[in-house]
């Protein structure tokens, strides 16, 4: 459920007009709902509400300091991934006691950093990174709170780039591995081993996946203490689904009739990490036709934004819905056309072979479904400047990040003064 509906004619983002956001903030821009945003956190939120739980918000999916913030006050923490993350969850007001880090190449800079800021665990995917994180512990004078993310080797059934639990994947440590690594972690001096960790990929249609991964990680925590090893925060990662065309994912809702059963009677609090399932769909990309196009056996919408603004379908094949900001344009014939951006390269396009309604130059195109993994990704490639970030609220339009400047897209370069 989202907030972007027609409402006399056109395509409204809550009570405002897309055509406005138009007029005013210009195309191509991202437009978000605040009312979808909350309403995407809460559910998911209170659907677990009866087992004690720690929602860290996967801010590699949308890392806008408003959205952060905004999450921030809805009670969220964040998992983060870099230094840079660290650094916008701070700014946003995020508590470090609800801050996770995780990925498989934390460099000592960002470990310390993490360190001093207090943040709630690591998640440490290696051997070499759990000594790494001990010797920066031990130079900082503190003792670092670990879960060690494993490897529970489930096939979650979505798109090879995006599954991560695989036998394969560069991610966690196998699971056979585990009660060893365990062990050096709980002999490190500078680590507390607090939790284990699982994230085996994104967009997942099914809950089935989520459960067998949760049921080898509770087998290993059954081995743990009788190891003596005790843990506290069982973090079952991220990856819920969204519908993009015609997916039907579980909604939270059932995700925590799955989950809540195999962990209520242990004494555990349980972290999750979502992203896509709370921004996916609560952002749109707003994009203008410049031209239309008949090639020799294809047939072209060219708009204004391009695969640098987004660049799931190229990187992906990912579809993305994409509705005319004009509700009537959406009863005029069909055509089968690619629309594609300006950007010079064959694989530049945001719709494949997509039967659309007839489109006419200067109107506007909604791409739905573009809030998580849309912006983040974007790039300036091509020398083009970023595009906007707009945030509604109570009929009201926040930029909540302005669109690049042409001297934007020059800040830190210089010409040695042998080339003046
Ligand atoms: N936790 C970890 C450790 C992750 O690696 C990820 C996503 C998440 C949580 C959040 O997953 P979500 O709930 O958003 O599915 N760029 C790709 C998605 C990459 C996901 C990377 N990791 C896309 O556009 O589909």
């Amino acid at each position: 459920m989202h907030d972007f509906v027609y409402r006399e004619g056109e395509l409204y983002c809550e009570q405002v007009p897309v055509s406005r956001i138009v007029k005013e903030v210009g195309t191509p821009c991202y437009v978000y709902s605040y009312s979808t945003l909350v309403r995407h956190f809460r559910a998911y939120d209170s659907a677990f509400k009866n087992i004690p739980h720690i929602i860290a918000f996967a801010m590699k999916s949308n890392s806008n300091l408003a959205i952060l913030s905004l999450m921030a006050k809805e009670g969220s923490g964040v998992d983060i991934v870099s230094g840079g993350e660290l650094y916008r969850a701070l700014k946003a007001g995020v508590s470090p006691s609800k801050i996770v880090f995780a990925g498989v190449g934390k460099n000592p800079d960002e470990i310390r950093d993490a360190l001093k800021a207090d943040i709630l665990m690591f998640n440490v995917e290696s051997s070499a990174e759990l000594r790494a994180i001990n010797d920066v512990a031990a130079s900082v004078g503190c003792r670092a709170r670990v879960a060690l993310r494993i490897n529970p080797d489930i096939d979650p059934k979505t798109h090879p780039y995006i599954s991560t639990g695989l036998k394969k994947s560069k991610f966690g440590i196998a699971a056979d591995r585990a009660l060893e690594e365990f062990k050096l972690a709980s002999s490190l001096k500078h680590i507390e081993v607090v939790g284990v960790h699982k994230h085996i990929g994104s967009q997942l249609t099914e809950v089935t996946p989520f459960v067998e991964a949760l049921k080898k990680v509770l087998k290993l925590v059954e081995l743990l203490k009788q190891d003596g090893i005790n843990i506290q925060y069982i973090n079952i990662g991220g990856g819920l689904g969204i519908t993009y065309s015609d997916e039907t994912p579980p909604l939270p809702q059932e995700l925590a009739d799955a989950i809540s059963p195999l962990i209520r009677d242990l004494k555990v609090t349980l972290i999750m990490e979502p992203g896509r399932v709370i921004v996916g769909n609560a952002g749109i990309l707003v994009t203008k036709a410049l031209y239309l196009k008949e090639g020799e056996a294809k047939s072209f919408v060219i708009v204004d934004a391009a695969m640098n603004d987004l660049i799931r379908p190229s990187l992906y094949g990912a579809y993305h819905e994409i509705r005319p900001v004009l509700e009537a344009a959406g009863h005029r014939p069909k055509h089968q056309v690619d629309v594609v951006g300006p950007v010079c390269e064959s694989g530049d396009f945001l719709a494949k072979d997509r039967s659309l309604a007839e489109v006419k130059p200067g109107e506007a195109l909604a791409v739905m479904s573009a809030g998580a993994y849309g912006f983040v990704m974007s790039s300036n490639y091509n020398s083009r400047p970023r595009v906007p970030e707009v945030l509604v609220k109570d009929g009201e339009i926040h930029v909540i990040r302005a669109r690049e400047t042409f001297d934007d897209l020059v800040k830190g370069e210089t010409i040695p003064g042998f080339l003046k």
